[in-house]
């Protein structure tokens, strides 16, 4: 009879296609494989108490020390318990058994997810009373950045003026390969690096696709840790530029924080779940202040919190519960609904948004008529006129047509491509993904040049050496009608100029993930909108500043607001910033219209696209009213949602219990959603004043179609002895119909401030229509 595992090894043999699914899959078969044995709160306050825990637990499975302490990987051991250790099937089930265990789960990678944009989001250097110069530049605040490490000669981390680390900082600076202690300084203030998971699974490290390297250390050799960790903390760099572009003062958004680096992120963004509970239960105990992690899968979320593929949630928990706010990027893969990730809501989940930066460049048709695409180029060789071609009209022989309209990999005949501008449309694919084919395509046939006709013309990839020109499909059907209509059409791009101000922004990237939180439809995912897309930060060595677009660089904006405010508000829980932050936002571009959302028909951004709006540190910095919520809050959601009370004991010290199973609408986030609104029903929430102790507020309030609201009380008297108080929203569905989704708004207003949060609503007839819709 051939065991379970064994079937699994013949089933992965055959599947066995690329190295690294072989590698996995092999060492899944081979019996044993990296888990992560989760204990939940730790039972004592002395590590190495409970580092003795892990092996005494171990060692019972394992019937001797020397074995148990063999297989352990990691020992989790200040913010929280558990350890990874490899195992197999059988060992693990055996520990799943014990009674002090949460719960054990394979150790799962995820995939990682630029200085215009601060100026853009008010924060301007040298203005007095702005939040920035109040909290000299975030100085003394520590951001915890885990990521793929850092290039620590970058210009962003020189230490010119800052002062001595601050005393709170208990952490480690771990020298490795090409990294050594005297790369910290006071701007980098602690570095390490976590790869024995990684290296468990693929047996190695993987190389980053651009350096073709990797270095066990905590330096970069990918660049994404050092593009994120600038964004939120980079130091003053006068003349930063890609090439020209972009050309100003480079700096993050808290310019005098510091920085704390876990590399738990690998070559070309691999991070396992292993690695990454070290990185937070060490950043945990070092003293941070705010944790960044640009870290997520693009997959669909898998369910649970504390469950499956949740090691950023774990952590995160236990982070927020000693009082650092985790701030994560909500992926990449939007416009399409349901795709947000990192949807824990003790996270500060980010959306991105396009900021005003353009880059555009001139295309002059052979008929002298100039039209304007958006690039990132600066190469040489533009000089003149170039022969211009539609690329179905060099398809190689037996070429599907659709294929080479869209310049898929081998449908151009290099013949006929050699030397000229091809103009492709994208296909039915990812337009980002299909632009690069593209380009790869055009490029690789020894085209001169791209013109890509694309339905959103925001996301630039550099192509500095070669022009390859992004244009709308209005654009890209004019060049089709003149390369149509003349015997010799030629073309010619300019290089690429850098523009501010001239575009509407900000708008929700194409690419940004959207809600609904499909873990938890009542709990409103993402957050907050943060400019994601073509920011300029600092790089590894190979490429000093470069443009990269994703939420990954949205997150790392949001983490140095939170910093601000935490260096303005040192007593402020996690949850306090979020609601400060999440109900001061924008919902209105710069022009007064409402901010729209790439990706779909055109229309207003809605709350799945952007929680709460466009981040606005400045108003956030004095929101009036906060949504605070703590720990007990957090185990009450967990119960609503059916945790047993025993599995969630563990979460804290504190005896807890789960007598009382409210709804998930009832925790005190600073959004309301009810997504399964069958007859009247009505939650509350809790405010509290952080603005003038005597104040009154009045309330206002926006309907989601198809639902009447009302507040009771609609007015809050708040003195020195009402600092918080309770208010009841009830809503009433108007027909009975089974609903979609719809949005309205929550407002408080005292004269000074606006505390504004989304509502949103689905009226259903089932009850059972929210959970199979
Ligand atoms: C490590 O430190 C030594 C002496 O402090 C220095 O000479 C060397 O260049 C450093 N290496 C790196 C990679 O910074
Ligand atoms: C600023 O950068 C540009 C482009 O890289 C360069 O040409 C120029 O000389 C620099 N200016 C200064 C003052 O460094
Ligand atoms: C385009 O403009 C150039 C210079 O301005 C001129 O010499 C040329 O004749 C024009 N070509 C057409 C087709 O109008
Ligand atoms: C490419 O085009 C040339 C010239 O028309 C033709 O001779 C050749 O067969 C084509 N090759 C392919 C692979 O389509
Ligand atoms: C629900 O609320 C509406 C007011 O919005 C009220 O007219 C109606 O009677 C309520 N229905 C029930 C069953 O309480």
């Amino acid at each position: 009879m051939i065991s379970p595992s064994r079937r699994n090894l013949v089933a992965g043999l055959s599947l066995c296609v690329i190295l690294f699914l072989c590698l996995g899959i092999y060492a899944e078969a081979e019996s044993s494989r990296v888990y992560i044995v989760y204990l939940g709160e730790r039972q004592h306050e002395d590590p190495q108490v409970v580092v003795n825990s892990h092996h005494d637990l171990l060692t019972t499975i394992f019937g001797s020390k020397k074995a148990a302490l063999e297989s352990i990987l990691y020992s989790y051991k200040h913010g929280f318990s558990g350890f990874a250790a490899r195992l197999t099937e059988t060992q693990a089930r055996a520990i799943a058994e014990l009674p002090e265990v949460v719960h054990v789960i394979p150790s799962q990678t995820h995939k990682l997810h630029t200085t215009r944009s601060w100026d853009y989001l008010g924060l301007h250097p040298g203005t007095p009373d702005s939040l920035l110069s109040t909290v000299n530049y975030g100085d003394g605040v520590i951001i915890g950045v885990i990521d793929t490490g850092i290039w620590p000669e970058s210009q962003s981390f020189n230490d010119e003026g800052l002062g001595a680390v601050p005393s709170k900082w208990r952490g480690r600076c771990d020298g490795g390969e090409l990294f050594n202690t005297s790369n910290c300084n006071n701007k980098i203030v602690g570095a390490r690096f976590f790869a024995k998971g990684i290296i468990a699974k693929l047996g190695g490290v993987p190389l980053s696709l651009e350096s073709k390297r990797e270095y066990l250390s905590p330096r970069d050799a990918n660049g994404h840790g050092t593009h994120t960790a600038s964004t939120a903390a980079g130091s003053f760099v006068r003349n930063a530029s890609f090439g020209g572009l972009g050309l100003g003062l480079a700096r993050g958004g808290a310019p005098r924080a510091r920085l704390a680096i876990y590399k738990a992120c690998w070559g070309p963004g691999v991070c396992d779940a292993a690695d990454m509970l070290a990185a937070f239960d060490s950043a945990i105990r070092d003293g941070v202040d705010i944790i960044s992690v640009s870290v997520g899968t693009d997959q669909p979320p898998q369910p649970g919190y504390l469950d499956n593929q949740n090691d950023r949630s774990i952590g995160a928990f236990h982070a927020v519960a000693r009082g650092i706010t985790v701030v994560c990027s909500g992926g990449n893969a939007g416009p399409f609904p349901q795709k947000v990730t990192n949807g824990a809501p003790w996270i500060m989940t980010v959306a991105a948004s396009t900021i005003d930066r353009s880059l555009p460049t001139a295309i002059t048709l052979g008929n002298n008529r100039t039209l304007i695409g958006q690039s990132i180029y600066f190469g040489k060789g533009v000089g003149g006129q170039k022969s211009l071609v539609f690329s179905a009209d060099i398809a190689r022989d037996n070429a599907d047509p659709s294929s080479s309209t869209s310049c898929d990999a081998g449908s151009l005949n290099s013949t006929l491509a050699k030397g000229k501008i091809v103009l492709c449309f994208t296909g039915a694919n990812d337009p980002r993904e299909q632009y690069l084919i593209a380009a790869s395509t055009v490029f690789g046939a020894g085209g001169a040049g791209i013109i890509f006709a694309m339905h959103t013309i925001n996301i630039l990839i550099p192509f500095s050496l070669r022009p390859a020109v992004q244009v709308d499909y209005e654009i890209g059907t004019e060049i089709l009608a003149y390369i149509k209509a003349t015997r010799d059409p030629t073309t010619m791009i300019s290089l690429t100029h850098d523009t501010i101000g001239k575009v509407v922004s900000p708008k929700v990237a194409y690419f940004s993930s959207r809600g609904p939180n499909s873990l938890s439809l009542d709990v409103l995912k993402p957050d907050i909108a943060a400019p994601g897309v073509n920011i300029l930060a600092a790089g590894s060595g190979f490429k000093p500043f470069f443009f990269d677009s994703g939420t990954s660089m949205a997150c790392p904006h949001v983490s140095a607001v939170a910093a601000l405010l935490k260096s303005l508000h040192p007593h402020w829980s996690p949850a306090a910033i979020k609601s400060a932050i999440v109900t001061t936002a924008s919902v209105t571009n710069r022009f007064g219209g409402p901010i729209t959302a790439e990706g779909g028909p055109r229309k207003s951004a809605d709350p799945f696209d952007f929680g709460g709006g466009h981040i606005d540190p400045n108003r956030a910095a004095n929101p009036g009213l906060v949504y605070d919520m703590g720990v007990a809050d957090y185990v009450q959601f967990l119960c609503s949602l059916g945790y047993s009370s025993s599995a969630i004991s563990r979460l804290t010290v504190k005896a807890t219990s789960c007598e009382a199973r409210g709804s998930v609408s009832e925790l005190n986030l600073p959004s309301i959603t009810i997504s399964g609104l069958k007859k009247n029903t009505t939650v509350s929430r809790t405010v509290t004043n952080v603005g003038p102790v005597r104040s009154t507020y009045r309330v206002k309030v926006e309907a989601p179609s198809g639902v009447r609201v009302s507040v009771e009380p609609q007015t809050l008297s708040f003195n020195n002895k009402a600092e918080s108080l309770t208010f009841r929203v009830t809503f009433s569905p108007v027909h009975e119909i089974q609903g979609d989704f719809s949005f309205g708004s929550l407002t408080w207003m005292n004269g000074e401030h606006v505390v504004r949060i989304p509502l949103v609503t689905r009226v259903v007839i089932q009850d059972s229509y929210a959970d199979i819709s």
